[in-house]
């Protein structure tokens, strides 16, 4: 996508070094990060440096290209398999992680000399991380019908370009529509507690000069009573077999409003957020963050000086799921770089992919 005229991707892979967008520091700062070892990489996925599904998929599998070209000859096939691990234990809940880590050590452990692994290692996490942009490019060519005229979009979280290599996915179809000469109305939740919509996707929209208001996550029922809100399309994180969608926590509590409402509610998600293996959504393993995510908030002060400030009473506890499941029966279609299919089980073989993001090399 475009940045200041400059088209970004948000992961690349220059020599040996994987290079981010540090999305800790947006909207206030654009600046990248790079890692030059699978630990720094490792590091980066689980402090969110990069995150979004389909971004960490990519971060995952670059950093096992990283790990390819680094690994020394004595012991290479070992020392790749820790590394993988590594890479594969930063977060537990976006199955594009696991998908874009196996899909590389899979390519890796198939060559039977260390040079020509490392070669098959590159390729093929570059492959992934272009595969990924093709798949939200075509979210978006099979969504944008769905965005009328002046649709008023309701979206959580940020399933942004930043979420993923390029494009998105809930925010691909809007900006295919903007770019058709539509002129979408983006209703963005903040997500609480760290802000994805508040600090990525209102910027991410204002580049693409899309129009949108930052609402408070309980507001969104509010919209939806009135008769303001259209559609909602958000990402997904993983889904089962059976349609169930792991998505960023507070999605679930707006499907149930939509479908108070007659809202569509719609999931958009290239196929490699799909884990067959996984049978439902109560089989999805949901990621518990640190409580500080939600006792204490930061940003910029007046003067653009970061602070970290606490919000709550000293000594004050809580949790912090990262992630929440909306059933199928609240999801209108999930939208894929295939189609749109319903989220049911037919719908969800009818597009699953097979192969070695099903499970880790044995
Ligand atoms: O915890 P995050 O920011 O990595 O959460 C992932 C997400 O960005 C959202 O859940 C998103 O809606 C789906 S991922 C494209």
């Amino acid at each position: 996508m475009r940045v200041h005229g400059q088209h970004l991707r948000t992961v690349t892979l220059e020599g040996s070094v994987v290079v981010l967008i540090d999305q800790t520091l947006l909207p206030h700062q654009l600046a990248f990060c790079r890692c030059a070892t699978p630990a720094d990489t490792a590091r980066a996925i689980r402090d969110m440096t990069v995150r979004g599904a389909g971004a960490i998929g990519a971060t995952g599998a670059l950093g096992v290209a990283q790990a390819a070209l680094l690994a020394p000859d004595s012991g290479y096939f070992d020392q790749l398999r820790a590394d993988a691990a590594v890479l594969r234990a930063t977060r537990p809940t976006a199955q594009n992680l696991f998908a874009g880590v196996d899909t590389v050590l899979h390519a890796a452990l198939a060559e039977t000399t260390p040079d020509r692994s490392r070669a098959a290692a590159v390729a093929a996490a570059q492959a992934f991380a272009d595969d990924d942009a093709a798949c939200c490019a075509a979210i978006g060519a099979h969504g944008a019908p769905l965005i009328g005229e002046r649709a008023r979009v309701s979206t959580h979280c940020n399933a942004g370009w930043l979420a993923f290599v390029d494009w998105g996915s809930a925010l691909s179809p809007i900006y295919a529509a903007a770019r058709a000469g539509r002129r979408p109305f983006v209703w963005v939740d903040e997500t609480r507690p760290r802000g994805q919509g508040a600090s990525l996707t209102a910027w991410e929209l204002a580049q693409e000069g899309v129009e949108h208001a930052i609402i408070a996550d309980n507001a969104t029922g509010h919209y939806m009573a009135r008769g303001e809100i259209d559609l909602v399309i958000v990402g997904a994180d993983r889904i089962a077999a059976n349609g169930d969608v792991a998505n960023k926590i507070g999605t679930y509590s707006s499907a149930v409003v939509a479908a108070r409402h007659g809202i569509p509610f719609y999931v958009a998600a290239p196929t490699t957020t799909i884990d067959p293996a996984t049978p439902t959504g109560a089989d999805i393993p949901i990621e518990e963050r640190s409580a500080d995510e939600l006792l204490w908030t930061q940003g910029v002060d007046a003067d653009g000086v970061w602070r970290r400030v606490r919000t709550t009473p000293a000594g004050a506890t809580g949790r912090n799921p990262a992630f929440d499941v909306t059933p199928a029966s609240l999801i209108a279609g999930i939208i894929t770089e295939r189609g749109i299919v319903p989220a049911t089980a037919a719908g969800i073989a009818s597009v699953a992919r097979r192969g070695p993001s099903a499970g880790p090399p044995a």
